[in-house]
């Protein structure tokens, strides 16, 4: 096991009915804005909870954020934040929402000319604008992380940045707004969680026991609720198993002390800017064909998998690991995610060269957990992904 540092300061309220808590962990003179998405929470009832328990505040609102965050929509927000004096953002939605509030955090108090910059030059957030989240849909674990993606449509980009003044201060995790997600978002949120574990855990074996099971049974935990949640959203222990497992997924345990890989996301990012496939479709067309190219360098983390979440005991490490790819596939299959390119759109030959010009202008020449996955490697794993 490596050494590590742990901090995870973003405190939980997970149950039924606890939306009202921000009452209680908002300062009490904050100037609030509240930050949406599309509409979903007047649909559903979330807005209305969220209003009630914030009848004493002092309260601004800001709605529209779209999936897949976007830089020109976010720098309005940021000018309400400065012209009304804001102190305290609360997000409510989805990793989307989370997302962006997150940025808004870091750039109302960056002291830089151009936001961007946080974004494009990896400037760290040390220290961000006090936030919380009402979270909508489980999926990313952005309720309870330090990170942040953030896409800008006029530059074809979607980047990443983060630091330790960016985890939320508390996160309402109330299982029941899960309800209203439409079975292609929940299907979303199954196979990102279930990635996230796989970018955490598919590497090489470094007898790190304990992070490994604890990702191994977050695993066969998605495996088992996946149908149940899909069959009915509105079933309360699955809605508590999936929304806990998603945020366990990515909030940091499972990564420390272990070599983590993240090539999977890199390559998707650049699909949802080239085609606007979402998010988790990008991992499951990307996930494979990584795990076939990169066959030797992972063949023993992927026989491991094979035989403790899938129970396949019999065969060589070799075939175990090609079962263990087969059966990850039939899994995003089974939840109605497709898992190759060509499913998504006719121009599909057009990944290759536009990913690997933009990983070689940003420099992002080596990936993955060894170092050693460049450009024309990416150009090798999207082929067989087609
Ligand atoms: O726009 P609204 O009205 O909120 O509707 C959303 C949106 O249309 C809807 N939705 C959310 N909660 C709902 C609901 N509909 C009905 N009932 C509810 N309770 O679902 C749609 C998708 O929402 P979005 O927030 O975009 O989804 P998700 O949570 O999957 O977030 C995706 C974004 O997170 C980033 C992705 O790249 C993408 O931009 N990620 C963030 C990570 C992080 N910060 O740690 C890690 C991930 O790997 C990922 O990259
Ligand atoms: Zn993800």
């Amino acid at each position: 096991m490596n050494n590590f540092e742990f901090k995870n300061p973003t405190k939980i309220h997970f149950g039924k009915g606890l939306i009202n808590k921000i009452a209680s962990e908002i300062p009490a003179h904050a100037k609030v804005l509240m930050l949406f998405g599309s509409g979903s929470i007047k649909k559903n009832g979330i807005y209305e909870q969220v209003k009630t328990a914030l009848q004493s505040f002092e309260v601004i609102e800001f709605g529209g954020i779209p999936a897949n965050p976007e830089y020109q929509v976010l720098l309005k927000a940021l000018a309400v934040i400065k012209e009304e004096k804001i102190t305290y953002l609360l997000a409510v939605g989805g990793g989307s929402v989370i997302d962006g509030t997150k940025f808004l955090a870091s750039a109302a108090l960056y002291e830089g000319n151009n936001p961007w910059d946080i974004l494009e030059k990896g400037i760290r957030s040390e220290v961000g604008m006090p936030f919380g989240v009402v979270l909508t849909l489980p999926a990313t674990g952005s309720e309870m992380n330090s990170g942040s993606v953030i896409s800008r449509r006029e530059t074809n980009q979607k980047l990443g940045m983060g630091g330790p003044g960016l985890f939320p201060q508390f996160s309402i995790l109330d299982p029941q707004v899960i309800s209203s997600i439409p079975a292609n978002q929940i299907a979303n949120g199954i196979v990102d969680a279930f990635t996230h574990v796989l970018e955490q855990y598919m590497t090489y074996p470094t007898g790190a026991n304990l992070q490994d099971r604890i990702s191994e049974s977050i695993m066969q935990n998605l495996i088992e609720i996946a149908p149940q949640i899909l069959n009915n959203p509105s079933d309360y222990n699955a809605q508590c198993e999936f929304m806990w497992s998603c945020t366990m997924a990515l909030n940091g345990l499972i990564q420390k002390g272990v070599p983590t890989d993240w090539t999977v996301h890199a390559i998707g990012h650049e699909l949802t800017v080239l085609f606007g496939i979402d998010h988790a479709q990008t991992l499951a067309i990307i996930a494979p064909s990584h795990y076939r190219y990169n066959f030797e360098n992972k063949k023993e983390k992927l026989a491991q998998y094979a035989t403790r979440v899938w129970n396949i005991t019999e065969g060589t490490i070799e075939e175990k690991a090609n079962l263990a790819i087969d059966k990850t596939e039939a899994f995003f299959h089974s939840v109605g995610i497709k898992t190759h390119l060509s499913e998504y759109t006719d121009n599909f030959k057009e990944a290759a060269p536009f990913i690997f010009d933009s990983f070689s202008k940003r420099g992002i020449l080596k990936l993955g957990e060894r170092q050693n996955i460049t450009p024309s490697d990416v150009v090798k794993i999207l082929e067989l992904s087609y």
